[in-house]
């Protein structure tokens, strides 16, 4: 669903067109290395040819495509044992690719942030990098609840001292001050407007909770609502209302604006 127009703006030809999803980037840069693509009447190969949104024509195999793109965001139920990237093993971007409609297999996603292998829940892809840049900034202060099972008693004094903020790293600052709640006898609910290396579970040792096991249920006003390796696309309202994303805001801070 369009958050809104991408607008006039330069860049380079395989970027342009994962953005706009006519091919992923891979994609691109072969159909580029392969002579299909034209820019303004002339084949290019280079995958870096400076194109301008609105102004720039290319065609690909002959056929003119449209440049012009929308902030797309969707959310990915990420299920437990799959990795951020890597190797051999299956990752988030294989499970995305399963569960995405052909309508959607031309973008190039970007995850927006990361969660550990065994972690699961809500992962948000995004054609757009400002988004990422939005959503994973600590000054955005967006939240982020998990659910955390835990190894042992959670009391109010632990609760309390993950609220205050807990030391994470040996010279780094505290935590963020955090909402912490029981959700039963081995769970904590935990609110984070920051995301530093596996900090769930990293303050929750620091307290003498070990993690069991780790859920994220929501990222802003956003509460996960799909079941496990299936995804949908948020409407306009959810990225504006629910993710507080601004196109307008982040276009006035972009280096790609003219
Ligand atoms: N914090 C962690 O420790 N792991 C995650 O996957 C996410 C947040």
């Amino acid at each position: 669903m369009a958050a809104r127009e991408g607008g006039a703006g330069s860049d380079w030809l395989s970027r342009a067109l994962a953005r706009a999803g006519v091919l992923p980037l891979r994609e691109a840069e072969e159909a580029a290395a392969h002579g299909r693509l034209a820019v303004d009447g002339r084949p290019v190969k280079e995958p870096l040819t400076p194109v301008t949104v609105g102004r720039t024509r290319v065609t690909l195999d002959g056929h003119p495509v449209s440049l012009a793109w929308h902030t797309q965001v969707l959310m990915l139920h990420k299920p437990a044992g799959v990795a951020a990237h890597g190797g051999r093993e299956e990752t988030v971007f294989d499970v995305l690719r399963a569960a995405l409609p052909p309508a959607l297999l031309g973008f190039g996603w970007h995850a927006v942030g990361r969660l550990d292998k065994d972690t699961t829940g809500l992962l948000l892809f995004t054609n757009d990098e400002r988004f990422v840049t939005h959503a994973t900034s600590p000054d955005t202060k967006l939240p982020k609840r998990y659910v955390a099972r835990v190894g042992s008693r959670a009391d109010e004094a632990k609760l309390a001292a993950l609220r205050a903020g807990v030391r994470i790293d040996r010279d780094g600052p505290l935590t963020r001050p955090a909402r912490a709640q029981l959700r039963g006898d081995d769970s904590v609910e935990l609110v984070l407007t920051e995301g530093r290396f596996h900090q769930v579970k990293r303050m929750l040792n620091a307290v003498g909770l070990p993690t069991l096991a780790l859920h994220r249920e929501a990222v802003g006003a956003l509460a996960l609502d799909v079941s496990p390796g299936a995804l949908r696309v948020l409407t306009d309202d959810e990225v504006r209302g629910a993710l507080n994303f601004s196109a307008s805001r982040a276009a006035e801070s972009s280096p790609e604006k003219e």
